[in-house]
């Protein structure tokens, strides 16, 4: 917050040395008054607040290496929560769930330790409430999802009808009251309420002294603006992501809000509440900024009054300027809503890193022990590419011209050439029986780039051994490494054209 205000005012270090000049030089014009054509409601006491919104994390714990704009991550995740918490304003945390399970393949018991290390983050994150989704639960269970603050589902329940979570939460800080109703999307294994029902009841048993009630949800598309467009008695409603991802946008009378996926954002909504909880929160992002900055540039002024310091004229006017803008605003609703980007100027030991460098060693030891599994049921084990040259030369040759042949390479200019986060696709057999754990130089040397055995299998004993075939190759054969967060561009048609080997046959 105090980032914006010197932005927008100028004041340089205005809380941090309050005895310093005050900087008058770079104010700016406010923007207009609030346009007076909308509905304005009952005049009530202004409530300020930040909500911060998550959803569909999907597992995600570090920076993505994605090709573009590589954010993300707990470290960063950590950090910008840590500047948010030192604003006066209380601060709300809440996700929408989708959070622990990471892609779309499934990793048997390889899925645990990662969603538990993430409810853990969550958690000194200072998480205040959860929505589950059908993949936290497919990890966790609900005992493990019990473990979160405040987990709840209106729609889930068991086949005996027993609700799994409270239907709703009321979370109050600094006298401040926010009612939170979660509605939960189909798992094959619970039963589920229809939604709409779920949240006009779970909305009827709210207490009515509540500043927002918000309906947060991981339903898809359809279902959510069922819930938007039906269902009255609250004012934002927080999804997961949908088929497209949209910025915030009305739906009747209710403000939608999609928190980026993957973890690589967090949405910021500054609220500045001008009237009854049920009414419509407008974005303005003019002016939900300008009114939060505003509480502390009060603050200064109310501090040189007290010091008998003089106010500058053009404080004086700005300070007019405020009062008539927040005139103008009395009797709504405004919101200001910001992605923040995880980006790199997050960078730096965070809460977060003991947690995170405890679970790669964790992760290491892991891959060391199923690379030494010798069981029958693990199939071949694996040859490296290196074994395949003798006799498919004209193959060997073809793929040192593809993208996969420098895998391994463009990790280095991110220095994550020994990252486990990264290896993982950059290379072939890491953590699997027969392949390779130890992520140093050497065996990298050997095992390094998306070889042969990547895409045709493990090969070890072919062509001797006659139980030993190359798979068949097909789009579940690439979507494990080519992700929507790794390579947002995938196309199998098109991709399958630049990798396939050339014939042997003239
Ligand atoms: C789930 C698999 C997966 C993981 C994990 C992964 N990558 Fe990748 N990465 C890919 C794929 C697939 C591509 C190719 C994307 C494309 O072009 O469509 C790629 C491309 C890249 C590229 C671009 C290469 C180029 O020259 O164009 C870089 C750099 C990269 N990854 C770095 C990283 C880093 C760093 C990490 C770890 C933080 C990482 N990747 C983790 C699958 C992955
Ligand atoms: C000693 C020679 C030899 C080595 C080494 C060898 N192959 Fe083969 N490979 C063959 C022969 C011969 C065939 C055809 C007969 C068969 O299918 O068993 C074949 C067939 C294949 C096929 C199927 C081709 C088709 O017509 O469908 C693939 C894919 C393949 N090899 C990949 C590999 C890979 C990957 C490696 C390295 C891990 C490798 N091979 C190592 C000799 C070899
Ligand atoms: C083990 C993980 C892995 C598997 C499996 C895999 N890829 Fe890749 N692929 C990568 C990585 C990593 C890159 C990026 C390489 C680089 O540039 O550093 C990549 C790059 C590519 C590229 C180049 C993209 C570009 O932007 O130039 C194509 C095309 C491609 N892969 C196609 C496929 C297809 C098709 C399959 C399935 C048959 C497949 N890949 C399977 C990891 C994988
Ligand atoms: C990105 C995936 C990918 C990688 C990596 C890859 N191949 Fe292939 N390869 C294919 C595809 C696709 C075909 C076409 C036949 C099929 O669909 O199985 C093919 C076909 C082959 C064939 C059969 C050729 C024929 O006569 O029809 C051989 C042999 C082979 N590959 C060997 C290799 C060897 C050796 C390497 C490592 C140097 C390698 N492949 C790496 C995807 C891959």
């Amino acid at each position: 917050m105090l980032n914006s205000l010197t932005l927008l005012f100028g004041i340089a270090g205005c809380t941090d040395s309050p005895a310093g000049p005050i900087e008058t030089e770079a104010l700016p014009d406010l923007p207009p008054v609030v346009d007076a054509a909308g509905e304005v409601g009952p005049i009530r006491e202004v409530r300020e607040f930040t909500l911060v919104l998550s959803g569909e994390l999907r597992g995600e714990i570090e920076p993505c290496g994605c090709p573009t704009l590589p954010f993300g991550g707990f470290e960063r995740r950590h950090r910008l929560l840590a500047e948010l918490e030192q604003s006066p304003m209380p601060t709300f945390q809440i996700d929408a769930g989708e959070a622990f399970k990471k892609g779309l393949v499934h990793q048997d018991g390889r899925d645990l330790p990662r969603a538990e290390l993430i409810r853990e983050l969550l958690v000194d994150g200072g998480l205040d409430a959860f929505v589950p989704g059908p993949t936290d639960y497919d990890v966790l269970g609900t005992s493990g999802l019990a473990k979160l603050p405040n987990v709840v589902s209106a729609t889930w329940t068991t086949t005996e009808d027993e609700p799994l979570f409270p239907a709703s939460v009321v979370l109050e800080e600094d006298g401040i009251r926010l009612g939170v109703i979660g509605l939960s999307a189909v798992h094959e294994g619970l039963k589920q309420r229809p939604p709409v029902e779920a949240a006009r009841e779970a909305l009827a048993s709210l207490p009515d002294d509540l500043d927002l009630v918000l309906v947060v949800s991981n339903l898809d598309d359809r279902q959510n603006r069922e819930i938007a467009v039906n269902v009255d008695g609250y004012a934002v409603l927080v999804t997961t992501s949908g088929s497209s991802h949209e910025g915030p946008r009305h739906e009747g009378d209710v403000l939608v809000i999609e928190p980026p996926p993957r973890g690589r954002y967090l949405t910021v909504a500054s609220m500045w509440l001008g009237t009854d909880a049920d009414r419509m929160v407008e974005t303005d992002a003019e002016l939900g900024r300008t009114l939060s900055g505003l509480v502390e540039l009060r603050e200064v002024i109310a501090l040189r009054t007290s010091r008998e310091e003089p106010i500058s004229e053009q404080i004086a006017r700005l300070e007019a300027q405020v009062l008539r803008l927040r005139e103008s605003a009395a009797g709504r609703n405004i919101t200001h809503i910001d992605d923040r980007g995880l980006g790199s100027a997050l960078d730096g030991e965070s809460t977060a890193s003991k947690r995170l460098d405890a679970f790669r060693e964790k992760q290491l030891d892991a891959a060391v022990d199923r690379v030494a599994s010798t069981s029958e049921s693990d199939g071949p084990r694996y040859g490296t590419g290196a074994s395949c040259v003798s006799c498919h030369t004209r193959q060997v040759a073809n793929w040192g011209f593809t993208a996969h042949a420098k895998a391994a390479q463009s990790l280095r200019p991110r220095g994550e050439h020994q990252n486990p986060e990264c290896v993982g696709c950059h290379s072939t057999g890491f953590g699997e029986p027969g392949g390779f754990a130890d992520v140093s130089e050497g065996t990298m040397r050997t095992w390094g780039n998306v070889q042969c055995e990547a895409c045709h299998g493990p090969l070890a004993g072919h062509p001797r051994d006659g139980r030993v075939e190359p798979q068949v190759i097909n789009e579940s054969t690439c979507v494990g490494c080519h992700d929507e967060a790794n390579s947002p561009n995938f196309d199998y048609a098109t991709y399958i054209r630049q990798v396939t080997c050339p014939s042997d046959e003239p």
